[in-house]
């Protein structure tokens, strides 16, 4: 059965967490994350090394649209979206396999945010799989000289595009949970 408050919690369009979610932001917000325990200090950290790595992709894809050469695309980005997929893939294992289980128990009223999180991720994960084919599809099409090429790009540039604004959304809602919980509740989380 499909509760109706599921699409507005939807990370494609949701516009941020709802009040329930919150309550720890509230407690410690914004503002006050500074000297930050390690583990929220590097979580932070490891999200704007995402947002750089995206900024980097989609710098890479203005410059090809605006006239670029798409030789320099393809020897820039390839790499670029290798090392981003494995990152983001690596940094999803560990938070939904090792911290967000520890988190429920610690924390158990945040329950139902720990849930969306892992939803995220599992939509996050199929668009990477996406971008994974389509980066493999051009880079193909690059070392066969296929005529096709830049239709490939064109793909690739477009499943970036889709991409950014639901890592970036799930990104933000993260921490909103995460890191005030780990200030928090810092004699539990290490
Ligand atoms: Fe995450
Ligand atoms: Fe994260």
């Amino acid at each position: 059965m499909s509760d109706p408050s599921d699409e507005a919690l939807a990370l494609a369009t949701r516009r941020g967490l709802p009040p329930e979610m919150l309550y720890l932001r509230e407690e410690y917000p914004r503002d006050r994350w500074t000297a930050l325990p390690e583990v929220a200090a590097f979580w932070l950290q490891m999200h704007a090394g995402f947002r750089g790595h995206q900024a980097h992709m989609d710098g890479l894809v203005s410059q090809w649209r605006a006239g670029g050469d798409i030789r320099d695309l393809h020897r820039q980005l390839i790499p670029a979206l290798q090392s981003f997929l494995q990152h983001l893939d690596g940094h999803h294992r560990i938070e939904s396999g090792q911290y967000f289980p520890m988190m429920r128990k610690i924390e158990p009223r945040i329950g139902a945010g720990i849930d969306l999180l892992d939803r995220d991720h599992d939509v996050i994960h199929g668009t990477l799989d996406t971008l994974f084919q389509s980066g493999l599809a051009f880079h193909q099409a690059m070392s066969s000289n296929a005529p096709d090429a830049a239709d490939r790009a064109a793909r690739l540039a477009d499943t970036l595009d889709a991409g950014a604004p639901q890592l970036l959304r799930h990104l933000e809602d993260e921490e909103d949970i995460v890191i005030p919980l780990i200030h928090l509740r810092r004699d539990q989380i290490r």
